[in-house]
């Protein structure tokens, strides 16, 4: 598991910026509106979250879930800069994380590749959201099976 210095978390931003245009082309493709509250599981630096912010704008909600509080700090302080009131970080392990109310949208990002059991998380995210609702997680592929 990647620690948290300032080095990975300009690592994490970098990385946001490359693949930004694919985490949108995910949000447009399920209809994140707005109004709409969104959760991020494992938020890291806020990237995704900023992204679920724009799109729901002022009215929604993008909550984004981190258990390590430093990146978190990174996270509000970028969110504040670029002028995100509806988004809000907080401090938890995602499997035990809940308030009682489901959102329209849970995504996470490279997040399901630090599980030890991915299944688990993904019934985790499926639990968090409301009826009708969606969820969606972008993750890198690690292993190609050279036969297929
Ligand atoms: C590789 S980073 C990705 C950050 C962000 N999603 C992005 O794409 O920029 C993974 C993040 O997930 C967090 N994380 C991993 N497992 C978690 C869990 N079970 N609960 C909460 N946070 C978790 C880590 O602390 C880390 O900040």
């Amino acid at each position: 598991m990647f620690g948290h210095s300032q080095r990975e978390i300009r690592r994490l931003t970098d990385q946001a910026a490359m693949v930004r245009p694919i985490t949108e082309r995910l949000m447009q493709n399920v209809k994140i509106a707005p109004g709409m509250r969104v959760l991020d599981l494992g938020c890291g630096a806020g990237d995704v979250s900023m992204l679920a912010a724009k799109l729901v704008g002022p009215t929604g909600e993008a909550l984004g879930i981190d258990r390590n509080k430093d990146v978190l700090a990174v996270a509000a302080e970028r969110a504040r800069v670029a002028g995100f009131p509806q988004i809000r970080f907080e401090q938890a392990p995602a499997e035990t994380f809940w308030h009682g109310q489901p959102f329209d949208f849970v995504i996470g990002r490279y997040v399901l590749v630090h599980q030890s059991d991915p299944i688990e998380f993904i019934r985790t995210a499926a639990r968090r959201v409301k009826r009708g609702g969606s969820i969606a997680f972008h993750e890198i592929r690690l292993r190609q099976n050279l036969d297929s």
